[in-house]
């Protein structure tokens, strides 16, 4: 029999489209080997019933949003799993394609772990852990893993300007700054900044998104993706790096460039760099994984310093998944298609 398999998209957070783009391509790469039940979470967090030719339909051309109107609610029994209209979904496992914060920060990991569904991805550890930018980066300190030099600083009782910049002033952090909120996503609320006079307005946009707020020396290099894998009982393999390659016009890798004027930035894989260069990021990037307590799979984001150096600036538990995102062309070039990067996920799902 087909295994049966639960595609969960959508979702409350501003990745809520690009989550139903990848959500559409799993769908139509799978649906002929294993029987496909979607179930989309709307912006304000219903889980409602999908039909899959609808999904299957979906492309980034549209910006897809779930609504609840005209839609069957989907229910959740602690222990016996997701129901509709009264009747059980028979699931063998659940896929998450869901990016941000409601989706890849534990919250629906645990969540499935109390219906006793098995899940494809990170656990709930490596999803909260990666959510957090602040977090991610006091572990991957404490595991010898450099990191932009930053601080960062707590907004719930107010934007303080003067504060942060005695902060950044004791800490020697360097002009330019990115402000960014900890648990954002999409660039949302990231801003880089030139000058002391810009910083409070920067806070201020980014505690809109987050009350936790990184300030961090901006790094000047390049901006290298690198995927991993893991597969049941394995140990997690890296592929070859990718590059986010922005063109003069773009400031940085922000909203605009990925996802309004993406000609912005172009994503080339595998990057352009010498082998001692490229293994050293996989190596990284493995290390990083582990850190985490990665489980499946993770896209680690780094900077390859002018100088050298490498460092990360942050990790995806669940990366963008449609046929032209960097996790699966990375995995492409070494000759693994994307789906047999599917299967292999839902096949060893835990
Ligand atoms: N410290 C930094 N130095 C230089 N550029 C940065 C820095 N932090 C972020 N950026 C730029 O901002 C973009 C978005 O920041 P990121 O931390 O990746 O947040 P998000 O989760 O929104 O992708 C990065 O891809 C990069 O272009
Ligand atoms: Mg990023």
């Amino acid at each position: 029999m087909k295994k049966r398999i639960v595609i969960l998209c959508g979702g409350k957070s501003g990745e809520h489209p690009i989550s139903c783009v990848s959500a559409a391509s799993v769908a139509r790469t799978l649906k002929d080997s294993y029987q496909i039940t979607p179930v989309g979470i709307t912006r304000s967090g219903e889980w409602v019933s999908l039909s899959l030719d609808e999904v299957c339909s979906w492309n980034l051309k549209d910006l897809p949003e779930i609504e609840a109107e005209g839609r069957q609610k989907v229910e959740a029994v602690p222990g016996s799993g997701l129901f509709l209209a009264g009747s059980k979904v028979e699931a063998d496992l659940v896929f998450p394609v869901l990016h941000g914060l409601g989706g890849e920060d534990g919250a629906v990991q645990g969540f499935l772990e109390t219906c006793g569904l098995p899940y494809v991805g990170c656990g709930i550890f490596a999803s909260a852990a990666c959510m957090d930018k602040h977090y991610t980066k006091l572990i991957l300190k404490a595991s010898g893993i450099k990191v932009a030099p930053g601080i960062t600083v707590d907004a719930r009782g107010g934007v303080d300007g003067p504060a942060a910049l005695e902060k950044i002033r004791e800490e020697k952090i360097g002009w330019p700054v990115f402000v960014k909120p900890a648990w954002g996503g999409s660039s949302v609320g990231v801003a880089k900044v030139e000058s002391p006079e810009g910083l409070e307005g920067a806070l201020e946009a980014a505690a809109k998104v987050s009350w936790r707020i990184l300030i961090e020396e901006g790094i000047k290099g390049r901006e290298i993706e690198c995927a991993v894998l893991q597969r049941r009982g394995g140990k997690p393999v890296a592929a070859l790096p990718g590059e986010i390659i922005p063109s003069a016009s773009a400031s940085f890798y922000d909203f605009e460039a990925k996802y309004v004027d993406t000609s912005l930035c172009k994503v080339k894989v595998p990057a352009d760099l010498d082998v001692q260069t490229s293994d050293a990021i996989r190596r990284e990037a493995v290390k990083a994984f582990e850190a985490v307590d990665g489980r499946q799979l993770m896209r680690v984001d780094f900077f390859l310093k002018d100088d050298g150096g490498i460092l990360v600036n942050e990790i995806n538990t669940m990366p963008g998944f449609t046929e032209i995102s960097m996790y699966p062309l990375a995995w492409q070039s070494l000759g693994m298609s994307y789906r047999q990067i599917l299967v292999d996920l839902v096949e060893n799902a835990a």
